[in-house]
């Protein structure tokens, strides 16, 4: 087994060896083509909920390309991250619209309550991660607030943790 694929399979983490088996899947899947490498990132992701960087170097290898490649595309690419995300993604509107109708307070109101600043902020469980964003083309609805998929119009600061808050308890229920 390759360097990479051996550190991967073989990490303390006890969620590795599952992530490592559906990474072989992922790549299987696409017959370990260069040319699917997006679709292969994309799915990686989905899994990893980012890109670490050991990962990226076996997905390099099995595909017969560089690390230096295949970092460079997904470092080129907004929608990929290469830092751990929460596994739910706050997305706070920032605009122009949203900015006037007072996503400042909202923002100031999540990190106060998740404990987050701007330097940090993804929540030490890694239930939370709290980002700004530039016009989600739905000022209409401003301020706008997007929790993974799930677009949430009209936010002032108590319904962002009202919405904080469902997520928490469905989260202990789970
Ligand atoms: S400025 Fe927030 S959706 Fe356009």
């Amino acid at each position: 087994m390759h360097e990479a694929a051996t550190a991967l399979a073989q990490s303390d983490c006890p969620n590795c060896a599952r992530h490592f088996a559906r990474v072989c899947e992922i790549l299987d899947r696409h017959q370990r083509n260069p040319a699917k490498l997006i679709p292969i990132l994309q799915q990686v992701q989905e899994e990893y909920r980012y890109l670490p960087t050991e990962v990226l170097t076996f997905v390099a290898n099995s595909l017969g390309l560089s690390p230096a490649q295949v970092h460079g595309v997904a470092t080129f690419y907004s929608h990929f991250t290469m830092t751990p995300k929460g596994k739910y993604t706050i997305r706070l509107c920032d605009g122009t619209a949203c900015h006037v109708r007072g996503s400042t307070d909202i923002l100031d109101a999540l990190r106060r309550r998740l404990g987050l600043s701007p330097g940090r902020n993804t929540t030490a469980d890694m239930l939370f991660t709290v980002e700004t964003v530039s016009c989600l083309g739905a000022c209409g609805l401003a301020p706008v607030m997007v929790i993974n998929e799930s677009v949430h119009g009209q936010v002032t600061p108590e319904k962002a943790l009202t919405l904080l808050e469902e997520i928490s308890a469905e989260e202990r229920g789970s």
